[in-house]
């Protein structure tokens, strides 16, 4: 078997994730030819920064500024995109596929924007695009998903899927830091977007619940559809509360079959804190999903990280080695889901999604207000959980009062923070966070 001539592989982008792939195919390399049944060889690296340390040796390993000179090698099957964000990324991951080239990719912004349009044009050329190391860094949640739960029907699924914003909340939970100083040190380490606006505000999360959503349900990728809120406006004041009535602020990412229509929405969310998801804490990313037939599974593990995100890349390798010889009919789908199949399940507008709410407000500290606000909860018909009143600080008129409801749509919970904002007694804004139990 090893005598086989290896598999060459090109890589576009030399940077942390290129770093660790060169590193975990040389270290492994005996038992990745095991298993592949072929050795697989980094031969190209196309680099922006030719004079830049890499800390590793590059031995055996062409590195050019171009990325067309491995694009257009003839000897290379698989190229392996590591450029992140979506030009030139996308450009070139057509122009290999044009070529005959496999891809693998890391990168989810190009699979949640453009991937409709990357696997047709593979899946015309008769080549695969493997994306494991989009989402969860090294978490093999795309082929569990595609694979090992391909005999349930997926009810929903719910993720911690952006380390950065774990981090962020996990810190202000255990040493009660400021939302910005965490920020900046996630920078520093590394695991933070190139812009931390994609990871604190949700979209880096949106690009992946998109591909796990499509994948789950056999919808087409539509990052557009997904509702997005960040973890910014979070305050030390919530997350004390919350855990004062059992629940821990997460970041998640969730998809629901309502069946109806599907639910796709990203969101900070109060987890009953004996959850297992409330207890995935730093930089760590978890997903659990509930099929109709083996219940909920969960899966945990590193999603970021250079040989993390590696484990990912070189499985997909490993993957598409063993299908080289396959006719392209014979090869999982893309999207799980046989192309002409996919569906087109409507997408659910946020106003229609029923969920659980914590509601914090600060109003003044006297008779019949809280009856005021809770007619207007009864007028509504949302029915409320718990009622939490702190204690005044000397000298403050208002006080702030947390309710805790049962589910109620969105559109019933807008009209009713719209009135209880208009009451006299209640000042400023309410701060409204979601609340699964995934009962
Ligand atoms: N910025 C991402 C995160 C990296 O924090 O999860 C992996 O996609």
């Amino acid at each position: 078997m090893q005598d086989l001539i290896p598999v060459q592989v090109g890589l576009l982008g030399l940077g942390t994730v290129g770093g660790g792939t060169i590193q975990v195919l040389r270290r492994n390399r005996d038992e990745i030819t095991r298993r592949a049944g072929r050795a697989i060889e980094v031969t190209c690296a196309a680099a922006r920064d030719l004079d830049k340390p890499r800390g590793l040796p590059l031995d055996g390993i062409a590195i050019t500024s171009d990325p067309l000179t491995l694009i257009n090698d003839p000897e290379i099957r698989i190229v392996v995109e590591l450029i992140g964000g979506v030009e030139p990324a996308r450009t070139l991951v057509l122009k290999a596929i044009a070529n005959g080239k496999h891809v693998v990719t890391a990168n989810k912004a190009l699979i949640a924007i453009h991937g409709n349009e990357v696997f047709q044009a593979a899946q015309e050329r008769g080549v695969m695009v493997a994306f494991e190391a989009a989402v969860c860094g090294g978490i093999p949640i795309i082929k569990a998903i595609r694979e090992g739960l391909a005999g349930n029907r997926i009810e929903w699924l719910a993720g911690i899927i952006n380390g950065t914003g774990n981090f962020i909340l996990t810190e202000m939970l255990d040493k009660g830091r400021d939302f910005e100083t965490v920020l900046r040190e996630a920078q520093r380490l590394g695991f933070a977007e190139a812009d931390p606006v994609f990871d604190v505000e949700g979209i880096d999360a949106a690009h992946k619940l998109t591909i796990l959503a499509a994948i789950a349900f056999g919808i087409p990728l539509q990052f557009d559809k997904v509702y997005t809120e960040g973890i910014s406006q979070i305050t030390q004041a919530d997350i004390d509360y919350a855990e004062q009535l059992g629940y821990r602020i997460k970041h998640l990412g969730i998809a629901r079959d309502a069946g109806d229509a599907i639910e796709l929405r990203v969101h900070p969310t109060l987890v009953p804190r004996r959850q297992l998801l409330a207890n995935v804490m730093g930089v760590m990313n978890a997903v659990l999903i509930k099929g109709d037939a083996v219940g909920q599974t969960l899966y945990y593990g590193a999603g970021a990280g250079a040989e993390p995100t590696a484990s990912a890349v070189v499985a997909d390798l490993v993957d598409v080695v063993r299908t080289l010889t396959s006719d392209p009919e014979n090869r999982v789908p893309h999207l799980a889901f046989q192309p002409a199949a996919l569906s087109n399940r409507r997408v659910a507008p946020m106003d229609a999604v029923a969920t659980a709410y914590y509601l914090r407000m600060h109003a003044v500290d006297q008779p019949g207000v809280l009856a005021d606000i809770t007619r207007i909860f009864g007028d509504l018909r949302i029915s409320i959980e718990a009622i939490l009143q702190k204690e005044p600080v000397p000298g403050e008129p208002h006080v702030p009062i947390i309710f805790l409801t049962h589910r109620v749509r969105e559109r019933s919970m807008n009209a009713a923070i719209e009135r209880i904002e208009a009451l006299e007694s209640v000042t400023g804004r309410v701060t409204r966070i979601r609340l699964e139990t995934f009962a």
